[in-house]
């Protein structure tokens, strides 16, 4: 018997898929009148994408899409009938939308649990955590109607992190983190990758008068064109259900979770019980 002589073919990796094209897509960016969405609609459009600016603010959003050469639709993220309205006047306009990045976001200015009122709580709440469950209920749909897409929402390091200084935040952003690893599964299925983008400190009016202090102590600030790369990083990418660290200095990377142990004795919840890791 002769041995086989390895070609070589039995042991090649399969064939990377190709990397999501942007060209020619419809996205819509949520918060896209400054900042991470201002900048993350420029590289879109760089990109060749068509692009839905979002945003609270009709006067900087009006003006953001006019320098973009993109198109301003009004939404809270808060509310539902505004991302159905945006669903079906986007797909009137442009035929459809295959992407998402939900990405509107406010922090509370750094109230703890004493000065933190009924009304801050809720904001944040509505504006972090169902601006993106909300967003995402409202775009799934459309985006499988164009045979599958990509959802990104923006975290932040205090999605990873403890960040005390502001523990509400905090709070909604380990919302979003876990958030898009529990939904990749499903939306999956549906032809649909989510990413989760966690960005460190950068230059956009979010920082307020902590900028100068920032600056002051030599901390190194990200800047939105920065997370916009990431962000048309985890867009392109082939993988689902990711969290994405963004820091000054370094290439993105995905962030690695520590499994969790499971059940002593070697019993193992079933499948859809289960976190991947355990
Ligand atoms: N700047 C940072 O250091 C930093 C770091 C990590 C994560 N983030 C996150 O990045 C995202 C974007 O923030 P940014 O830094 O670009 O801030 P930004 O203030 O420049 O932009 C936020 C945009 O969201 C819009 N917005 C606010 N409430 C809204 C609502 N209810 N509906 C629709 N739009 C609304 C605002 O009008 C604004 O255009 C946020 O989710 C923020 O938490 C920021």
């Amino acid at each position: 018997m002769v041995d086989a002589v390895p070609t070589g073919a039995e042991t090649a990796a399969e064939p990377a898929p190709p990397a999501y094209d942007l060209a020619g897509r419809v996205a819509v960016v949520s918060g896209g009148a400054s900042g991470i969405g201002y900048a993350t609609a420029e590289a879109l459009i760089g990109a060749g994408a068509q692009v839905v600016v979002a945003d609270i603010d009709p006067t900087a959003g009006q003006k953001a899409a006019d320098t973009l050469g993109a198109w301003y639709a009004e939404l809270d993220v808060t509310s539902s009938a505004d991302w159905a309205r945006l669903v079906e006047n986007a797909t009137k306009v442009f035929g459809g939308i295959d992407i998402g990045f939900l990405n509107a976001g406010v922090d509370t200015g750094g109230a703890g649990l004493d000065s933190l009122t009924d009304a801050a709580y809720r904001r944040i709440m509505a504006i972090n955590v169902d601006g993106v469950v909300y967003g995402a209920r409202a775009l799934a749909p459309a985006i499988e109607r164009r045979g599958g897409g990509r959802l990104v929402a923006t975290a932040s390091l205090a999605g990873l992190v403890a960040l005390p200084r502001d523990p509400i935040y905090t709070a909604t952003k380990h919302a979003v983190v876990g958030l898009v690893r529990a939904l990749a599964p499903e939306l999956a299925g549906r032809g649909i990758t989510i990413h989760a983008v966690c960005p460190g400190l950068t230059d956009t009016p979010l920082l307020g008068g902590a900028k100068a202090y920032l600056e002051e102590q030599g901390m190194p600030l990200l800047t939105p064109p920065d997370i916009a790369a990431a962000v048309l990083g985890c867009l392109r990418s082939t993988e689902t259900g990711q969290a994405w660290v963004v820091q000054a200095g370094r290439e993105p990377l995905m962030y690695k979770f520590r499994g969790v142990p499971g059940p002593a004795g070697g019993v193992r919840p079933p499948k859809d019980f289960r976190d991947p890791e355990i």
